[in-house]
C-alpha cells in the first residue's frame, strides 16, 4: 500500500496543532478525512479549508466514538487526539486531571483502534497510526503524561504482533516539542505555562510532524514505518551531558 493506495482516513484531535497539519495534508493529497474534535467552530472552518468531513465529539464518549469510528469504514486511522494535563509530577498531579490525560490518551486511543480494526482486517489492509511521544520513551519527571505515552508505545508494539499476517501496519510518532496549543491547555497556572512553553530552542512545527506521517503511509506495502522519533536539534534525552571530548583517550 501507499497513499495513493489509501481511500478514507480518519483524525481525531483535528481541530489544532498536529492533528489539524495532518487533515490539511491527507485532504491535499486526495484522501476524503474525517476529523473529530470537540471544538465546533475550529472545526467548521477546518472543514471549509479542506474539504474534510467533521465530527464534533468528545473522544472520552467512548460509546459515541465506538458507534461513528465503526461505521466509517476508513483506511487510515490518526490516533491523535491527546492533553498533558497533570504534565508535571505524579505526586503534583490533580485526581481529575490524571482521569483526562488517562481516559484522553489511552482509554479513547484504544476504542478507536477496536473500532477500526474490524472492517480493515476484512479488507486485509490498512493502517493505524498512533501519536506517541518521548515522554513515552524516556523519563522526563512527568509520571502521568508519560504512563499514557508509554501505553501508546506498548500498545503499538504488541497490535504489530497481533495484526501480523493481516496487511495492516501500524505506526508510532513519537514528537518532541512541537509548538502547538498543548501547553495552553494543559497548563492553567500563566507562570509555570510559561515556563514550559518558552524552552528557548526552535521547536519543530506540526507540518514537520505530519510529513512524517505522510512517509510512513506512502511507504511500499511490505515496509512498515514502525516507529518515528523526531526532535528539535537542541532536544535530546539522558542524564549527563559530559564534554564530547572528554575521556577519548587520545
Ligand atoms: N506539542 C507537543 O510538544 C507534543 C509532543 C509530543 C506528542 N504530542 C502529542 O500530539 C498530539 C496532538 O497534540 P498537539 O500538540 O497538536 O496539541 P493541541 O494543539 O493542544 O491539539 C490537541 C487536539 O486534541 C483534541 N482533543 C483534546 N481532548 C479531546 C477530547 N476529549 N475529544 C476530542 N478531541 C480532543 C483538541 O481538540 P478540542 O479541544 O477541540 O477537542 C485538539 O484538536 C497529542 O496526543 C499530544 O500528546 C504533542
Amino acid at each position: 500500500m501507499t497513499i495513493s493506495d489509501y481511500r478514507a482516513a480518519l483524525v481525531t484531535g483535528a481541530s489544532a496543532g498536529i492533528g489539524e497539519a495532518v487533515v490539511a495534508d491527507l485532504c491535499a493529497r486526495g484522501l476524503t478525512v474525517h476529523a473529530v474534535a470537540r471544538r465546533k467552530d475550529k472545526l467548521k472552518a477546518l472543514g471549509v479549508a479542506t474539504g474534510c468531513t467533521t465530527h464534533v465529539m468528545d473522544v472520552q464518549d467512548t460509546t459515541a466514538m465506538d458507534d461513528l469510528f465503526g461505521s466509517l469504514g476508513v483506511d487510515v486511522l490518526v490516533n491523535n487526539a491527546g492533553v498533558g494535563r497533570a504534565i508535571q509530577s505524579l505526586p503534583d498531579a490533580n485526581p481529575a486531571d490524571i482521569d483526562q490525560t488517562i481516559g484522553t490518551n489511552v482509554t479513547a486511543a484504544l476504542h478507536a483502534v477496536r473500532a477500526v480494526l474490524g472492517p480493515m482486517i476484512k479488507r486485509g489492509h490498512g493502517h493505524i497510526v498512533n501519536i506517541g511521544s518521548v515522554a513515552g520513551l524516556y523519563p522526563l519527571g512527568s509520571g502521568v503524561y508519560g504512563a499514557s505515552k508509554g501505553a501508546i508505545h506498548l500498545m503499538s508494539t504488541n497490535l504489530r504482533l497481533e495484526l501480523a499476517g493481516t496487511g495492516i501496519r501500524v505506526t508510532e510518532i513519537c514528537p518532541g516539542r512541537v509548538r502547538t496549543e498543548f501547553y495552553d491547555a494543559a497548563i492553567d497556572d500563566p507562570d509555570l505555562r510559561h515556563r514550559f512553553k518558552e524552552a528557548g530552542i526552535t521547536e519543530i512545527t506540526s507540518e514537520d510532524v505530519a510529513a512524517s506521517i505522510a512517509y510512513a503511509l506512502d511507504a511500499p506495502w511490505y515496509v512498515n514505518v514502525a516507529r518515528v522519533e523526531l526532535q528539535p536539534i537542541e532536544q535530546t534525552f539522558g542524564g549527563v551531558n559530559l564534554d564530547p571530548m572528554e575521556g577519548q583517550g587520545q
